[in-house]
This record gives structure tokens, C-alpha cells and sequence, in this order.
């Protein structure tokens, strides 16, 4: 039994740290942490899940859902900024619950963060493909249509054509093949696209908001909050809050900046700034952005749409930026996958140096030096995911999924104050307890608002990794197995 909970020391994880300088290069500075950070966060949920909270949920209000949205990252966002400031090791909460709450919480974040990284990509690939289809649709380039669309789906484009279930997403498939390669070849490669890539996608967000800011209605605003219809979910105070549970998907990502800990250069002050810093970044042009979005058109416009940023910008007149605007969002999108990839592979990484998961997990290349073989296995992984899984479903599992880890690293953060009080923290968490049980009490409330589906889905992948667990990883885990 006792094995269960065996955990690793920090002097242990401390050592691997140094350990690494052998492996994994330290090669991302605190700027390119923040790029890291943003180029996760902006994505899929601000260019796509913005106008349906709006449209189903919040109305204008979406704006609140963001802030709200904000806040319960925000208190689990200090709890990893306290956890990667002390333990500047690969892996991310993984890593962290292996240090307070011992090996079998720790597979199970590790086995959980597949749901945040893995199909996190597959979704925002997903989207991708939606995007680059209009803007080939612009062009009168049609691809055949069981190429675009997985089974089970059908999409609306903007001239009004329906596309029914399909045989394989394409599109979403070749982008993530083409971002897999890039991450085997190199971290510092992909860290230089990782920053030109987010620098365009945070200039089509300020550029959207500055043009459209004089082309505010402010009739569309009335009312701001639009009156509950009897659903929970349709406007009114509930459905801010279910607006909030929608667009927290657009949140998701800054914590990948903790799973590249061992590859910063100064991981106790880089950590903190990184994490911290791409989050309120975000959260600023969110709610902006939001803000100029609902004021360009009415909220009820924006139901089943695709697309409604580019459908918002078009009333500016500024019609000769619309194709701009959809490149660059794609840009935006390619760097959210990119970092969640990388995260992925970071994650399986440590786990199986671990020796929870087979060793082929943590082979580096020899010249490139990146865990390529992981690489490779989630290249293939999720492309499945991509080419056949609805977006919907994809996105809730996500959700849920990185919910249930960010309440865990809330837990571990009080957890490791009682445990080891005196270990040194480059950054602290204020009040504790206080701050990491409101994030827990958050991210449990948007949990409970996602559908039941999404619990069901969850607990069936939780249990796929038990049985893991006790019939490979507790045999051969090097942890448990000290002698
Ligand atoms: N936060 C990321 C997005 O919005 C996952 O696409």
C-alpha cells in the first residue's frame, strides 16, 4: 500500500534537474517563456468560443465570463507558479504531485494531463482546418469534402454550404504531422516560431480591437446582461457562469510554460514570470477583445458561427484586412498546438524516466536532443484524434480534464506547505490556504457545469490508466522500487 503513495524527494528532483543539463537543453529565457505561455493561451477559444458563449450563454456579459473565467485560472495559476519556482523539473504537475501526494496521484495527473495536452491539440487542429477551409473558400478552392470533415459532423460554411460527415479531418491531420517534425528537430527552432508566431497573433488581436473600437454600437449592449430564460445555462447570472465554463478552454495553455521548467534558463525567477505574465497578458486582451466583438454586433448574430471574429470584423468595412485577419489567426492557431504538443511530450518524458511509462518514451535523439520518439507517438495519437473526433467533443474533454489537474496542483501547493515549510520557493503562493481552496472550489464549480458526457468520458480514461498503472508502471517505476 504503501507504495502507492511513495514520492520522490526534492533533492531527487533537484538532481535530475542538474542531471538534465546532460539532457534537454536550457535554452528559453523568461521573454520566450511568456511567448511559450501566450502562444498556448490565445487560440481556438477566443477566436471561435467567444461568440457561442455569447451567442448561447452571456450575451455581451461574455466579457464577466472571461473575468470569471480569469480568476479560477488565476488562483491555480499561483499554485504552479509556487510549484515550478521549487521544483524547475520537466513534467509539470505531474512532476509536482510525485513530490507531495507520492506515485499514484502522480500517474494519475501525468495520465490526465493526455486529456489537456494531447486532445487539446487535436481540437485546436480541428479548428485549424475550419479557418484554413474559409480562407481557400475565398479563393474558390474547394477540397473534396470526405477529406475536410471527420464522421459524425457536419460544418456550415459562410456562403451558407453545408458539409456532412466526412471520412477523415485532412487538414487538421498534415498540420499536426508538419508541427511534430518541427518539434523533433529542435526546442530552440521551435521556440524562434513559437516567438514570431505569437507576436503576429497578439498584433491581429490589438488590431482588432483598436479598428473596431469606433465602430461600437453601443445599442448592442443593451441589455448587458440579457435577462435567464428559465435554462441555467441561457444568460442571466447562470449563464455567465456557464459562459465562463465555455471560454475557459480559452485559458488553457499556461501551464504549458511549467512543462518546459527544465529547458529554461533561470527556472526560479522564469517560471513565475512566464505563467503569470501570459496570463494577465491574455486576460487584458480577452475581455477587450470581447468587448469590441459584442459592441460590433448584436450577440444573437453570432449563433452557430464558425468564425465570428472575422464575421464581427467585416463591420468595420475594413473588408480588405478580412484575409489578413483569417491568415493570421491560423498563425495563432499553429502555435497553440505547437505548445501543446511540446507539452505533451515533456510530460510522458518524465514519466517515463520515471519508469511509470517504457523507456522509448525518454529516448532523446542524438543530435537533435528532443524526446523524438514521443514525439512521433503523439503525432500519430493525435492525429486520430484530429482526423476523426467532433471538435465539441474533443474541446469538453479538454475542459474537464485540465479542470481536474489544475484542483490537484491546488491541493499538492498546501500539501507541500505542511510537508516541507522550510524548502526554498522563488515564489510564493499568498494566503495560503486560502487561495489555492478558492481555485479548488472554482475549477470543481466549472467542472459540474460541463455536461455529464464529459464525466463519463473522463472516468473511462482514468480507468484505462489504472489498469495501466498496476499492470506495467507500479511493477517497473524506479521510485517504488528503490531498494
Ligand atoms: N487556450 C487554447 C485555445 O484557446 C487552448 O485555443
Amino acid at each position: 500500500m504503501s507504495k502507492l503513495f511513495a514520492k520522490k524527494t526534492l533533492s531527487i528532483l533537484i538532481a535530475e534537474a542538474d542531471e538534465s543539463e546532460k539532457g534537454l537543453k536550457r535554452t528559453l529565457g523568461s521573454g520566450s517563456l511568456v511567448a511559450l505561455g501566450i502562444g498556448a493561451i490565445i487560440g481556438a477559444g477566443l477566436f471561435s468560443l467567444t461568440g457561442i458563449a455569447a451567442a448561447e450563454n452571456a450575451g455581451p456579459a461574455v466579457t464577466i465570463s472571461f473575468v470569471l473565467a480569469a480568476f479560477g485560472c488565476a488562483f491555480a495559476g499561483l499554485c504552479y507558479a509556487e510549484f515550478a519556482s521549487m521544483i524547475p523539473v520537466a513534467g509539470s504537475a505531474y512532476t509536482y504531485s510525485y513530490a507531495t501526494m507520492g506515485e499514484f496521484i502522480a500517474w494519475i495527473i501525468g495520465w490526465d494531463l493526455v486529456l489537456e495536452y494531447a486532445l487539446g491539440a487535436a481540437t485546436v487542429a480541428v479548428s485549424w482546418s475550419r479557418y484554413l477551409l474559409e480562407f481557400l473558400h475565398k479563393f474558390g478552392i474547394h477540397l473534396p469534402h470526405q477529406l475536410v470533415v471527420s464522421p459524425w459532423e457536419t460544418i456550415k460554411m459562410s456562403d451558407g454550404t453545408m458539409i456532412e460527415g466526412g471520412l477523415f479531418n485532412l487538414p487538421a491531420v498534415i498540420i499536426v504531422l508538419l508541427l511534430s517534425l518541427l518539434l523533433i528537430k529542435g526546442t530552440r527552432e521551435s521556440a524562434g516560431m513559437n516567438n514570431f508566431l505569437v507576436i503576429l497573433k497578439v498584433s491581429v488581436v490589438i488590431l482588432f480591437i483598436v479598428l473596431g473600437w469606433s465602430h461600437i454600437d453601443p445599442a448592442n449592449y443593451d441589455p448587458y446582461i440579457p435577462a435567464n430564460t428559465g435554462k441555467y445555462e441561457h444568460f442571466g447570472w447562470t449563464g455567465i457562469a456557464t459562459g465562463a465554463a465555455v471560454v475557459f478552454f480559452a485559458f488553457i495553455g499556461f501551464d504549458a510554460v511549467s512543462t518546459a521548467a527544465q529547458e529554461a534558463k533561470n527556472p526560479q525567477k522564469g517560471m513565475p514570470i512566464g505563467i503569470l505574465g501570459s496570463l494577465i497578458i491574455c486576460t487584458v486582451l480577452y475581455v477587450l477583445f470581447a468587448h469590441v466583438m459584442t459592441g460590433l454586433l448584436n450577440y444573437k448574430l453570432f449563433a452557430g458561427d464558425a468564425k465570428p471574429a472575422a464575421t464581427a470584423f467585416a463591420q468595420t468595412g475594413y473588408d480588405f484586412l478580412q484575409t489578413g485577419l483569417i491568415v493570421a489567426i491560423l498563425a495563432g492557431y499553429t502555435s497553440v498546438i505547437l505548445v501543446m504538443l511540446l507539452g505533451q511530450s515533456r510530460v510522458f518524458y518524465s514519466m517515463s524516466k520515471d519508469g511509470l511509462l517504457p523507456k522509448f518514451f525518454s529516448d532523446v535523439h542524438p543530435k537533435f536532443r528532443t524526446p523524438w520518439k514521443t514525439n512521433a507517438f503523439f503525432m500519430v495519437f493525435v492525429s486520430l484524434f484530429a482526423g476523426l473526433v467532433p471538435v465539441s467533443d474533443l474541446g469538453h474533454m479538454v475542459s474537464i480534464g485540465t479542470l481536474f489537474a489544475f484542483s490537484l496542483v491546488c491541493i499538492g501547493v498546501m500539501i507541500m506547505r505542511k510537508r516541507m515549510p522550510d524548502a526554498p520557493r522563488a515564489f510564493k503562493t499568498p494566503f495560503v490556504p486560502v487561495v489555492p481552496i478558492i481555485g479548488v472550489i472554482v475549477c470543481v464549480y466549472l467542472m459540474y457545469s460541463l455536461p455529464n458526457e464529459s464525466w463519463a468520458r473522463l472516468a473511462i480514461w482514468l480507468g484505462l490508466g489504472l489498469v495501466i498503472y498496476f499492470t506495467y508502471s507500479r511493477k517497473n517505476s524506479k521510485v517504488s522500487n528503490k531498494p
